[in-house]
């Protein structure tokens, strides 16, 4: 998802019809703000969250949400869907309309899950070049050994997509239960690799995506705002 960025001149014109001579010389007389500052500044870049008044008037207003759901298993990572209900009809804030998925997960998978309206915020999260880590805890139909933790982190060859996968860090917590880090987010990507070594995944669950950890205040279905500091990071 792109993030709308404008010079301000050209915004006003757009949104106001008025031609840009005329647009700079309101510049030119303080009557245009920008996030409640006088902008004289033709070249300013504005973006779909500044707040923008011109003489007078807001011309745009939007803010920027940022949230974190638990993900349950049966709900579909999707804006819409027929069959499953999704995780927009989970939320109830008036702007859920307008957010987009951070990273989907599975239909059978649970945990954490990102939404935003801010294009550039996703993009720069789910960027390959940014290696922004997720955590999943897995639980295995049959016993793991050590032999997966080599096999993960030395890759694995993708055929349908002629990839082969970036190191992936396994941890055992037990016999049925690893944890399993992943730089990189492939189609299905926990259960191909499990799959190689005829290992069906009975359970799959996102911990954390970078430094922003499920909340375990919410229950299943449940979402909050991120804090600014988790936004930040
Ligand atoms: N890997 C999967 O196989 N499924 C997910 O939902 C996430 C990672």
């Amino acid at each position: 998802m792109e993030s709308k960025r404008a010079r301000l001149d050209r915004f006003i014109s757009a949104k106001t019809n008025i031609n840009r001579k005329h647009v700079r010389l309101l510049l030119a007389q303080g009557l245009v703000e920008v996030d409640g500052q006088v902008a004289r500044d033709i070249d300013q870049i504005i973006d779909e969250f500044s707040h923008i008044c011109c003489e007078g008037k807001v011309l745009q207003a939007n803010t920027a949400s940022y949230v974190m759901l638990h993900k349950p298993v049966g709900v579909v990572s999707a804006t819409i869907d027929d069959k499953h209900k999704t995780v927009i009809d989970l939320l109830s804030r008036a702007d859920k309309q307008q957010l987009h998925i951070v990273g989907r997960l599975d239909l059978n998978t649970s945990g954490l899950l990102l939404l935003t309206n801010d294009g550039r915020w996703s993009k720069r999260l789910m960027s390959p070049e940014h290696k922004v880590a997720k955590l999943y805890r897995v639980t295995l139909k049959n016993p793991i050994d050590a032999s997966y933790i080599k096999a993960f982190f030395d890759g694995m060859y993708f055929e349908f997509e002629d990839i082969t996968t970036a190191p992936v860090k396994l941890e055992i917590v037990d016999s049925h239960t690893a944890l399993v880090t992943l730089m990189e987010g492939r189609y299905h990507q926990i259960k191909r690799m499990f799959g190689r070594f005829r290992n069906p995944v009975i359970g799959l669950h996102r911990i954390s995506v970078g430094t922003i950890v499920l909340d375990p205040q919410l229950a299943l279905g449940q979402s909050r705002d991120l804090t600014a500091i988790e936004i930040a990071s």
